[in-house]
């Protein structure tokens, strides 16, 4: 999605705002812009395409100590030059982050008002109201809060004015924006990653909040310009986290962080006794149903989820696409949870899904990976999963950490119900400590399944199937091989296929066939024969040891409890996706047409 970044300070602005937007690519975007002010006037610069682009048209040393920067993910016209930010009218320069809802109405007033438009953008269309209410306000404050009283819709601007040289503005509401503060200058930023390697003291702006910059002073206000204190926060990781340390790209590095991310988030919520579990969870006893909701692959943690709180717990649980799920009629009461998952908890449908439990009253229940997201502010009770910075568009190491929340939820509900009892609860235990190394001696078997990869990769089409949590994983590890090598790839029960897509198969289609739960084992084998003896080129992952010869190619994974074993089953998929995807000379870290943080609808 988009990103923003601003500066005001004693050094040059253009050198920051670059870097900045930089930092920001992993969001996603496809133009780029910069305006700064220089000798008394606000220039703009704007290009379609890479930063690179853009970059090739400024002049680094220009004088400028003041400006603001734009990566835009297209939604209301096209990515175009016209189109990309920073937008300008009358005095007024600014950058926008979210969807300005009413645009349509206030484009027709401001018409009428002698205004004209150059660009599609809503964007253009808030500068212009900027622009109008300042004419009768004759004050920058005042002016913007007006305009949050005005403008409906999710937006974080950042905000320049002619009359005003020295002072940057923003305000948000629903969309994100931090202010940063150094000692040669602050920031605004879509994100922390944009100021890491000038500052790491932050503060985040909240909805309907305003912020003035200048060299030396940030000052915030609320919508009736009261001003406000805030808490300065400091992002603990490194510049370092934002680098790939070494690795050819940042979803192989993030792969290779799992067994890391698996132990830190187990550690925080469970310190090896059930005692640890019962105060964490205990929250969780009153309620008799449990919605999941949650977009991609958040939504694919919720299905393993379902089928691991359903089985230990003896819950019913619902799981549903957020986008679906904010406009359908839901059948929840004062009995039900509704989880959102969201990694960068900024997702719109999962922050609309979980607004909508909010106002009918519904307890909810984030799990977030980004601290001070919107979702993590504005649910009941959070819990954060430690995955880190995850830069690549295509989600692996969150993907884990929240499952390993589902894990947890699960044994603690498994506990209550006495679905599982002590010996088995304490083999679970002495598993998890395991685990990490288990995660890593999976990783580090990655030769064999690049050696699959490459017998793969040049096939139009590669399905997956499974049954129970297994169909679960499938879903995710088709996501994951789409997403990044742009194969088209299908995830189907695998007694389903039977009833239509079987007619698919022919001779060398790939098929990933997933078995690792015991009770299916026999009934997936069965499916497998079927496609094996309809010319498909069979690859099985399964905690099993098989004895006849069922497949082209097997994939051993560790024999662990049912609870952990999806953590397990994933990684040689998403390894298998990184090299196909590698093969084809694919941009792994930031596919075609794909945002790390979608905050549209
Ligand atoms: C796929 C992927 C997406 C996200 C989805 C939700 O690899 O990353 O499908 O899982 O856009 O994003 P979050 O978790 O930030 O709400």
């Amino acid at each position: 999605m988009c990103g923003i970044i601003g500066y005001v300070g004693r050094e040059l602005c253009i050198p920051k705002i670059i870097h900045g937007l930089q930092s920001l690519e992993y969001r996603g975007y496809d133009s780029a812009g910069i305006a700064y002010i220089s000798k008394g006037k606000i220039k703009t610069i704007k290009e379609k395409g890479k930063i690179i682009n853009l970059e090739k048209l400024l002049n680094f040393d220009e004088e400028a100590y003041l400006g603001i920067g734009h990566t835009r993910w297209a939604t209301h016209g096209v990515a175009n030059k016209i189109n990309a930010h920073p937008h300008s009218v009358g005095k007024f320069t600014i950058v926008h982050n979210g969807i300005i809802e009413n645009y349509n109405e206030l484009k027709e007033e401001l018409i009428n008002k002698g205004y004209n438009f150059k660009s599609e953008t809503d964007t253009e269309i808030a500068c212009a109201k900027i622009d109008e209410i300042y004419k009768q306000e004759k004050d920058i404050l005042k002016t913007l809060s007006k305009a949050t009283k005005v403008f409906r819709g999710s937006y974080a601007l950042g905000i320049i004015c002619i009359d005003e040289p020295n002072s940057l503005y923003a305000i948000r509401n629903t969309s994100p924006l931090i202010v940063a503060k150094s000692n040669e200058g602050n920031f605004i930023a879509s994100d922390v990653p944009a100021i890491l390697k000038f500052t790491n003291k932050y503060f985040l702006l909240d909805d309907l909040e305003i912020a003035k910059i200048t060299m030396d002073k940030v000052t915030f206000y609320n919508q009736d310009l009261i001003p406000i204190d805030k808490n300065i926060n400091t992002f603990e990781g490194s510049v370092e986290v934002a680098l790939k340390n070494g690795y050819e790209h940042f979803m192989l590095k993030e792969i290779n962080e799992q067994d890391k991310v698996f132990k830190d988030t187990i550690n925080y919520y469970f310190d090896g006794t059930i005692d640890s579990l019962k105060k964490n969870f205990k929250f969780l006893d009153k309620y008799k149903k449990i919605d999941i909701v949650a977009c991609g692959s958040a939504y694919h943690t919720g299905c393993v989820g379902k089928y691991l709180i359903e089985n230990y717990g003896n819950i019913p649980v619902n799981v549903e696409v957020a986008s679906e799920y904010r406009y359908k009629k839901c059948f929840y009461d004062k009995d039900t949870l509704v989880i959102v998952v969201s990694q960068s908890g900024e997702t719109a449908d999962t922050l609309a899904a979980l607004k909508k439990a909010k106002n009918d009253k519904i307890d909810t229940l984030a799990i977030v990976n980004v601290i001070g997201s919107s979702i993590a502010r504005i649910a009941d009770k959070v819990i954060y999963i430690k995955a880190g910075c995850e830069i690549a568009v295509a989600t692996t190491k969150a993907y884990l950490a929240q499952l390993a929340i589902f894990s947890l939820i699960s044994i603690y509900l498994g506990y209550k119900s006495k679905e599982i009892k002590d010996e088995e609860l304490y083999k679970i235990f002495k598993e998890i400590k395991q685990m990490p190394k288990l995660i890593k001696n999976t990783i580090n078997n990655y030769e064999s399944y690049f050696a699959i990869a490459d017998k793969i990769y040049k096939n139009k089409q590669i399905f997956f199937i499974g049954r129970g949590i297994d169909y679960a994983t499938s879903l995710e590890a088709s996501l994951k091989l789409k997403e990044i090598s742009y194969i088209n790839s299908v995830a189907y029960q695998a007694g389903e296929l039977k009833h239509g897509t079987i007619s698919l198969i022919e001779k060398n289609t790939p098929v990933i066939a997933i078995a690792t739960d015991k009770n299916l084992f026999e009934k997936t084998i069965s499916n497998i024969k079927e496609v094996k003896a309809r010319g498909a080129y069979v690859i099985l992952i399964s905690n099993e040891v098989i004895k006849e010869q069922l497949c082209d190619e097997f994939i051993k994974i560790d024999d662990v409890h049912p609870i952990l074993e999806s953590i397990l089953t994933i990684i040689p998929l998403q390894l298998l996706a990184y090299k196909v995807a590698k093969n084809n000379k694919c941009d792994i870290d930031k596919p075609r047409n794909l945002a790390k943080s979608v905050t549209v609808e």
